[in-house]
């Protein structure tokens, strides 16, 4: 009997996916370039399922029906082009390889093409749940050509997380457009993170609440309007005691964040392509600054001690309203940059199926994007959700919580890289008259660079000085 599909890489996100697909119905071939890691993968969680390993590549690729499906979850980056041609030879035309993993979006385009040549069919396919999405239902990004899709449609619906608007998985686009749309979900996702630990930090250190008190709060939170996985994991780590030392693990955690590179390449593609993620961005920066511990710990010194804001806890409320906030216009931000990219690459990305295959099973998903999805319907030209009533009624009715949070945590001396810049996204978009004009001003001043004149068409250029 031969697998009805194949899977490559053996580490946690592709054992689980091979369970999931296996308990769905389909005999998996997998394969690991260590032959350990699958020899314990069917020893120890095999039970019974239909999953055939190889420890031989020939093998592995012989083992699958044609034509052949074959699910790629290895380590981003160069083991992607290793595996693949390592698998070249063995394939035929019509084959088809699909890249589970985050693969940078250029480097995808790049495969598509090298592998077109050869007859090889291939999809950029984003995979969002972690290790326990990947098991029991992930948010499932796939890109690329939709014959190919089609060749895949009916295992990956039926292993994607199921809301009640569908099966979590949608064919997204044309091109890299379903890595692209899963790096910027990771965009998305480190700007919530942040949001979530800016809040934590005015909680623990301006109203002195203990992890147990926070964790309590975010577990009301989590049954409201910000209902969501990460709202829903933090009051779970906050519950989370060191057996050790019968201590809160959260706090005994080194405050070093690290990053695998999708929430950098989701800054510099807004960079690129022209489109505002402050709120984005400045949360990679964040994590960066976290890992100067020397420095900081010097620098704290000869700052001093900062003094708190004397607030009490009546302040929750706002703190949720600033969530609320942030989490908003993240996905504003994140809906704008996608859009912008499926105009400039061609993807065809349609967002109001983005947001949809985001509801479940993905590490962004909540509440909210129900919300999301209103207004977008009624408008689908708003990409970045501000232009309507519900939206603009939505952040104005938290912005006095906003700036209430926002200068408690300016006078503690608390950094809230995320909540400012998301104040300034929002106070740019809705100003009519930027200082634009002066900088303008300033580079025709130094480098004849023209400007344009709100009295008259043209393009300008004065001597500001006298040169000689
Ligand atoms: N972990 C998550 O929560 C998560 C969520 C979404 C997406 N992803 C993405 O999914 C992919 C897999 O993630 P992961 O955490 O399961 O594993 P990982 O640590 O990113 O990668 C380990 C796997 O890659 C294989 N590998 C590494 N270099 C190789 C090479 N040169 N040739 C062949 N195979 C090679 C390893 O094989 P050996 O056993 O031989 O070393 C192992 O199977 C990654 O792209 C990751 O970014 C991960």
């Amino acid at each position: 009997m031969k697998a009805n599909i194949g899977v490559v890489g053996l580490a946690v996100m592709g054992q689980n996916l091979a369970l999931n697909i296996a308990r769905n119905g389909y005999a998996v071939a997998v394969y690991n370039r260590t032959a350990e890691r699958t020899k314990k993968f069917v020893e120890e969680r095999v039970k019974g399922e239909k999953i055939f390993p190889s420890f031989d590549i020939q093998h592995f690729v012989d083992s699958i029906e044609k034509p052949r499906k074959i699910i790629l979850m290895v380590k981003a980056g160069s083991p992607v082009d290793e595996i693949i041609e390592e698998l070249l030879p063995y394939l035929e035309k019509g084959d088809l390889l699909i890249d589970a993993g985050n693969s940078h979006y250029a480097d995808t385009n790049e495969r598509l093409e090298r592998l077109s040549h050869h007859g090889i069919l291939y999809l950029g396919m984003g995979v969002s749940g972690g290790e326990y999405g990947a098991l029991h239902g992930p948010s499932i990004m796939p890109g690329g050509s939709l014959e190919a899709y089609k060749m895949v449609q009916d295992v990956l619906t039926k292993i994607a997380a199921k809301t009640e608007d569908g099966p979590c998985c949608t064919y997204v686009g044309n091109g890299s457009a379903g890595h692209f749309v899963k790096m910027v979900h990771n965009g998305i996702e480190y700007s919530i993170m942040q949001s979530i630990s800016e809040i934590y930090d005015i909680m623990r250190k301006v109203l002195k609440m203990n992890s147990a008190e926070i964790g309590r709060v975010f577990e009301e939170w989590n049954k409201g309007e910000l209902g969501s996985f990460l709202v829903e994991i933090t009051y779970k780590i906050m519950n989370y005691m060191d057996e050790e030392t019968n201590r809160p693990l959260v706090e005994l955690i080194l405050d070093k964040a690290e990053q695998k590179g999708t929430g950098k390449w989701t800054a510099q593609a807004a960079l690129d392509l022209g489109v505002p993620t402050p709120s984005l961005n400045v949360a990679v920066f964040a994590r960066t600054i976290s890992h100067f511990k020397e420095q900081r710990i010097q620098l704290s010194k000869i700052f001093g001690e900062k003094k708190m804001a004397h607030v009490d806890k009546s302040i929750v409320k706002d703190l949720e309203k600033s969530l609320l906030f942030n989490m908003f216009l993240s996905f504003s931000q994140g809906l704008w940059l996608i859009h912008e990219a499926s105009n400039a690459y061609n993807y065809n990305i349609d967002l109001l199926e983005v947001l949809r295959i985001w509801k479940g099973g993905c590490i962004i998903r909540a509440k909210l994007l129900d919300f999301l999805r209103n207004i977008l319907k009624d408008n689908p030209q708003n990409i970045n959700l501000l232009a309507s009533d519900l939206a603009m009624n939505f952040v104005k009715e938290k912005l006095p919580s906003v700036l209430r949070v926002s200068s408690i945590a300016r006078e503690s001396g608390l950094p809230t890289p995320v909540l400012n810049n998301s104040i300034d996204y929002l106070f740019s978009l809705t100003e009519e008259n930027l200082p634009a004009n002066l900088i303008q001003a300033q580079r025709d001043f130094f480098g004849a660079h023209t400007f344009e004149r709100i009295d008259k068409e043209g393009t300008f250029h004065v001597e500001w000085q006298e040169l000689e």
